[in-house]
């Protein structure tokens, strides 16, 4: 183990070894200190699209927690291209200015980079918070919702969506760009859009939800026309030293989804227009979907896109112990993992993750380091506790 986790420190620029969730990685000239990602999760409680103290908190704490890069939330590129009414947005220079205090203190505070995930909902929009009847449509006050054809997620209930015409793909092409001006004025390290979860990019992508006639239909060439212009454009954007990912559903999970072979012909399209980072997600295309899930779920799949078209993969999903990071990096099967739902109940993970490995170089808040040096204390305690033979005249 310490002579492979040489070997990988040096591949990775470094003499000294260490668990290979703390080495370092460079996208563009983002320099993260870590693998570790703080998963974009919707937080459900902004006004008008504006985050916060709420949202201060929350990513300031995860941000102090010690993860290399924090993602926000899907921050919505139009108020009609919000998920739910408690969406965060990006639309005007108001939500600029709430995003650049939160991004401020992530930079002043902490070594935290912050990425900043824009999207539409597409025919998911219009719907009930995370809390409530998730993906159900409002029970009053329901704005008109667009998708790449009009089939609703939930057959007779959920409303159907307009076809999005040539003229409301130029609409929201330029949002994407307008969120992607505001986002740079923020402060934001990195960029990533949305292309997953059965939204309004990624309906253009499935066959599931794309069923059109015209060119942005039919095989995978005509139903990455769409996703491909705004991808252009938003990477015309965004600065050539900052990078850009995209999320996407490696798989549907549902009869007649997206092909093993769709899916690495748009991975290769993605790289050539300048992507940097495939964040591999999977299925919430369709409500019928039949996921296998297990511990790293996803990962064969960021496995299957870094390894075979060779670019940099950001692996998600019931990844919840520091061994399955360090063992995800350490195979080649992903660069980066990204944490969600245990970031949820605990912002400290990676500090946590550090303690417990004995791993003395991780950055914590000077505030806390009186804090940094109990748990070693005690965790180290603990573990020589475990590791010792058991006496049967104790035990007894
Ligand atoms: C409360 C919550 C909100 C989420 N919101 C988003 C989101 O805004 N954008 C997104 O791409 N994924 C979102 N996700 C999905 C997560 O980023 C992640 O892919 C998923 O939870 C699996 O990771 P986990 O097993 O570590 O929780 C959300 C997940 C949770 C639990």
């Amino acid at each position: 183990m310490a002579g492979y986790e040489r070997w990988l420190a040096t591949r990775n620029g470094t003499d000294n070894a260490r668990p290979p969730m703390f080495l370092p990685f460079k996208l563009r000239e983002l320099e993260l200190a870590n693998r570790v990602v703080v998963s974009p999760m919707a937080q459900y409680c902004a006004r008008d699209g504006m985050p916060d103290d709420w949202h201060l908190v929350h990513y300031g704490h995860r941000a102090m927690g010690g993860a290399g890069l924090l993602y926000t939330e899907m921050t919505c590129v139009s108020p009609e291209g919000r998920i739910t009414p408690g969406c965060t947005g990006l639309w005007n220079e108001a939500q600029r200015d709430a995003w650049r205090r939160i991004v401020d203190f992530v930079h002043e505070r902490t070594p935290a980079k912050f990425c900043l995930q824009l999207g539409h909902s597409g025919r998911k929009g219009s719907t009930q918070l995370g809390w409530e009847k998730i993906d159900h449509p409002l029970p009053a006050d329901n704005w008109p919702i667009v998708s790449a054809s009009p089939i609703p997620y939930l057959e007779g209930v959920s409303e159907t969506p307009q076809e999005l015409s040539r003229a409301d793909m130029d609409k929201v092409c330029a949002e994407f760009v307008h969120a992607t001006h505001l986002g740079l004025r923020a402060g934001f390290d990195m960029l990533e859009l949305h292309m997953a979860h059965g939204y309004l990019l990624a309906s253009f992508l499935s066959p599931l939800t794309n069923q059109r006639p015209d060119e942005y239909g039919g095989d995978i060439h005509g139903r990455l026309r769409f996703p491909l212009e705004v991808l252009k454009a938003v990477r015309a954007a965004w600065p050539g030293g900052k990078p850009l990912s995209v999320r996407i559903s490696a798989t549907d999970w549902a009869d007649g989804g997206l092909s093993d072979e769709d899916l690495l012909l748009s991975v290769r399209a993605f790289k050539e227009e300048g992507v940097d980072l495939i964040d591999v997600s999977t299925g919430q295309t369709v409500a019928w979907q039949r996921p296998v899930y297990g511990r790293m779920y996803q990962a064969p799949f960021a496995d299957k896109v870094r390894n075979e078209i060779g670019i940099a993969t950001l692996a998600v999903g019931n990844i919840y112990d520091p061994d399955h990071v360090n063992s995800i990096i350490a195979a080649g099967r992903a660069d980066l993992c990204a944490i969600a739902r245990p970031h949820l109940a605990n912002p400290a993970w990676t500090l946590e993750a550090a303690a417990e490995q004995g791993y003395p170089d991780q950055w914590w808040p000077k505030q806390y380091l009186a804090g940094k040096h109990q748990l070693e204390r005690n965790l180290q305690r603990a573990a020589q506790i475990a590791a010792a033979p058991l006496n049967m005249d104790e035990a007894s």
